[in-house]
């Protein structure tokens, strides 16, 4: 596996854990106050998000710079 498949795959992954997280803080949140740290359980995956995204969005500029020019 390539370095730009597993950043792929682990960014998809985190994505669900993501999500999950976001959906127990409103369920957290309809069930009355939540504890302090319930809030903050989404960024951790949203950090990893941020850097593997910002890894895939540079990805084809890179690829294209070491092909070279277009030749036609
Ligand atoms: C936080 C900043 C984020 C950045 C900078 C970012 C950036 C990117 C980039 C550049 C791609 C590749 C697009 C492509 O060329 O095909 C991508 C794919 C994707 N992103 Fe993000 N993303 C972010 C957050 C998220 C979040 C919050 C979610 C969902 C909860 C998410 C879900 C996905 C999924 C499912 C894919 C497709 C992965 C695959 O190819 O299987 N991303 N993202």
């Amino acid at each position: 596996m390539t370095l730009s498949t597993a950043v792929r795959q682990t960014h998809r992954w985190v994505s669900v854990v993501f999500t999950l997280t976001v959906v127990a803080n409103f369920a957290a949140m309809g069930l009355g106050e939540p504890p302090a740290w319930i809030p903050f359980l989404p960024l951790l995956p949203l950090a990893l998000l941020q850097l593997s995204g910002m890894y895939l969005f540079v990805l084809p500029y890179v690829a294209r710079r070491r092909d070279g020019p277009p030749t036609t």
